[in-house]
């Protein structure tokens, strides 16, 4: 069976990462969730000292950029690659809604979108590979055989995400979670370098009221048919 570049992009929690996770999972592809490398380097800048409440140190983050270390390391027992930031796992503090909050501006840098491309695209150069995020079959890669756009009603997503923070017990409240889910849309449809947008031949998915399972198998009967 030939191997295929599957990318999956579309709107804040639009619930891309779970169904690529599925997708990958059922056809034997590597997984990459490529917000999770965005949200390191936030999580970076928030520990040391560039992101604050009153400041964003960019030429610093800039600077830093080449000494930070951006892997996944493949966990046995949840079935999917967690994401290490020099060494350790952060897989659990780039999820906060502090990170959530400041991710979007971080990737608006050039400097660090050209660093986060290069390595996205090594990861998937031998195909055979599902990636989630906002410029994967615009940007990263733009020939990829599959391609889709998932969006849902900022309400829809904002209800995802708000359950999920409180399932990891965040104590956050529905209109801020609400308003991140829109404020992350606007930047990261509008920033000049790379905006989210619907790639040509993406094929676009409304899953508001879509099941998890019958979106699963909407994706997977296209990817089997295009395999
Ligand atoms: O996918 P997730 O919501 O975790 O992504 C977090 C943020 O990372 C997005 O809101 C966006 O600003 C940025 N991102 C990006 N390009 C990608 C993936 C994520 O700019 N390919």
């Amino acid at each position: 069976m030939k191997k295929i570049t599957i990318a999956i992009d579309g709107f804040s929690s639009t619930g891309k990462s779970t169904v690529a996770k599925q997708l990958a999972k059922a056809l034997g592809y590597v997984y990459v969730d490529s917000g999770a490398m965005y949200r390191a380097i936030t999580l970076y800048a928030m520990q040391n000292d560039i992101i604050s409440k009153d400041h964003f140190d960019i030429e610093k983050l800039i600077n830093d950029l080449d000494s930070l270390k951006i892997s996944f390391k493949y966990n046995d027992v949840l079935g999917f690659a967690e994401m290490y930031l020099n060494g350790v796992n952060v897989e659990h503090d780039i999820r906060t809604l502090e990170v959530s909050q400041w991710v979007s501006q971080v990737a608006e840098i050039s400097e660090v979108r050209r660093m986060l491309v290069l390595q996205q695209q090594i990861m998937g150069k031998e195909k055979g590979v599902v990636m989630d995020g906002r410029d994967i079959g615009t940007v990263v890669f733009p020939d990829a055989e599959l391609k889709f756009f998932m969006t849902a009603s900022a309400d829809t997503r904002a209800k995802r995400r708000y359950k999920e923070l409180l399932e990891r017990n965040e104590s956050v409240s529905y209109v801020d979670v609400l308003k991140n889910v829109e404020s992350r849309d606007l930047i990261d449809s509008t920033r000049e370098d790379s905006p989210l947008m619907k790639a040509e031949d993406a094929i676009e998915i409304d899953n508001s009221n879509l099941s998890l399972e019958a979106q699963f198998e909407q994706l997977y009967a296209l990817a089997r048919e295009a395999i």
